[in-house]
């Protein structure tokens, strides 16, 4: 992915050569900007350029960067200690855990703590067969996800995700579990009600449980709004209440992924109150620490707590660094400063600010959708809006998307670009635009701005 088939009228970033400082790192593809400092909603980089961060690292700066009292929440831990022993007794933990619980739902009320989102999916999938286990259902051990979602990259993860993008190198993989279509709208009857259509796309599920046996299955995993094609569609409130019926009736384990929605993104803490749906173990990683360290957090419900309260079991299960002292403080300044400067209100209070471009930038040839929440935006974008695809692997289009994004002044997310999209997603590709939740209005206006400029020179060198 060296050169672009045409060449560039403007200077385009360009991909890092495995040379110099950077030959050590495997695997590494990055651009070739070096970040210098980040502050606020701002990247700079070592040539004094700045950047706004339009997608908040991948989905995870939910306060601004640099913000000094993180500074001091960090340095205050580390001048206690940076690191417990296992079999001593961490306060920032316990502190964090009653920060959590009180924010979360009301029948969620204990909290495992881990390093990422992957190792808080795989930790949900253990805890879910081992609650079957204890509760006299140990044949219980499957769990259903969606096609094309995404969980992680451990083994585990990738048996739940449903892109083959992801899965193929690695076959088998732990277990091919079953999967289900997630809600969408592209195949929606028009006239339908969108309520009914959300019923229906849930019934999904029961059919799903019936083909591979209830009795086998251990839980239920997706994230509140979609992945893959349709990622960022929300979908009616009748679409997870269903979801929570059919689960209930089955002894099916509901897990929602909440890596990505978690704090605030959606204009809630949590985006399952949207819905008014509480599942029986929430996840959480990204925010939680606005990624100034690696943390995850697992709620558990008092129902799947129970056998492990009544002592019939102990969780068999646990890393190094779960519940580690300066992850703790990271993620208790996070939800200090979340609360002290009232930024979930004001993502939701900002929301309708980032979607009033809705219309301007489905003007666009090659936007087929804009959809989203809170301050998390999705645009699918295509080829053609009548054939709804995305372009080939060969015009390099998603790196020359974000190349073009960083020469007008925006850092992306690029989700898929390269060798990691599939031929199977026929559909648009998703962006993602996902701002630290402190952006004021007229940031807003600015990123907007720098988007639609962006879309309108991608689509001059691919469209002509
Ligand atoms: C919904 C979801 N779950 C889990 C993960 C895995 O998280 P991590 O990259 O921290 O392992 C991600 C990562 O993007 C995600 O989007």
């Amino acid at each position: 992915m060296s050169t672009l088939s045409s060449p560039p009228a403007i200077k385009l970033a360009g991909l890092l050569p495995p040379e110099g400082s950077w030959r050590s790192c495997f695997s590494y593809h990055p651009f070739d900007i070096e970040l210098a400092k980040a502050e606020g909603i701002y990247l700079h980089d070592t040539q004094g350029r700045r950047y706004i961060d339009a997608s908040g690292g991948p989905m995870a700066i939910n306060i601004g960067h640099g913000d000094a009292r993180m500074k001091a929440a960090l340095n205050a831990q580390f001048d206690r200690y940076a690191y417990a022993h296992p079999s001593l007794a961490n306060r920032a933990r316990a502190e964090l855990s009653e920060a959590l619980v009180s924010l979360a739902p009301a029948s969620l009320n204990s909290v495992y703590l881990c390093s990422g989102g992957s190792e808080v999916v795989e930790s949900a999938i253990k805890l879910a067969r081992q609650y079957h286990a204890l509760t006299g259902s140990p044949g219980k051990f499957k769990v259903v996800s969606c096609y094309e979602s995404y969980h992680g990259m451990t083994l585990a993860t990738m048996s739940l995700a449903g892109n083959p993008a992801y899965r193929k190198t690695f076959e088998p993989v732990m277990s091919n579990w079953p999967h289900m279509a997630q809600y969408s709208e592209i195949h929606m009857p028009e006239g339908m009600d969108r309520e009914a259509w959300g019923l229906q796309c849930a019934q999904e599920l029961e059919r799903v449980l019936y083909f591979c046996n209830p009795a086998t299955v251990a839980a239920f995993i997706a994230t509140p709004h979609g992945s893959g094609a349709d990622y960022g569609l929300v979908p009616p409130g009748s679409y997870w209440r269903e979801i929570r019926r059919i689960c209930e009736q089955h002894n099916v384990l509901l897990i929602a992924d909440e890596v990505v929605t978690g704090f605030g993104r959606t204009g809630k803490w949590f985006a399952m109150e949207h819905f008014q749906v509480e599942p029986d173990l929430l996840l959480l990683a990204k925010g939680i620490s606005s990624a100034n360290l690696p943390l995850a957090a697992m709620l558990v419900s008092d129902k799947v707590n129970q056998p492990f309260l009544e002592d019939r079991g102990y969780f068999l299960h646990g890393y190094t660094h779960q519940g580690h002292p300066m992850a703790c403080a990271a993620g208790l300044a996070t939800l200090n400063i979340l609360r002290e400067d009232g930024l979930v209100e004001h993502a939701a209070a900002m929301s309708p600010r980032l979607f009033a471009a809705r219309d301007k930038l489905m003007a666009h040839p090659t936007v087929a959708d804009v959809r989203g929440w809170g301050l998390f935006m999705a645009l699918e974008l295509v080829e053609s809006k009548d054939r709804r695809e995305y372009f080939g692997m060969e015009k390099q289009a998603e790196y020359l998307f974000q190349a073009l994004a960083f020469e007008n002044g925006l850092a992306l997310y690029g989700t898929l670009y390269g060798p990691r999209r599939s031929p199977a997603v026929r559909r648009g590709l998703p962006i993602m635009i996902s701002p630290p939740l402190c952006i004021q209005p007229a940031q807003i206006d600015d990123l907007l701005q720098r988007l639609d400029t962006t879309l309108s020179q991608w689509e001059e060198r691919l469209l002509g």
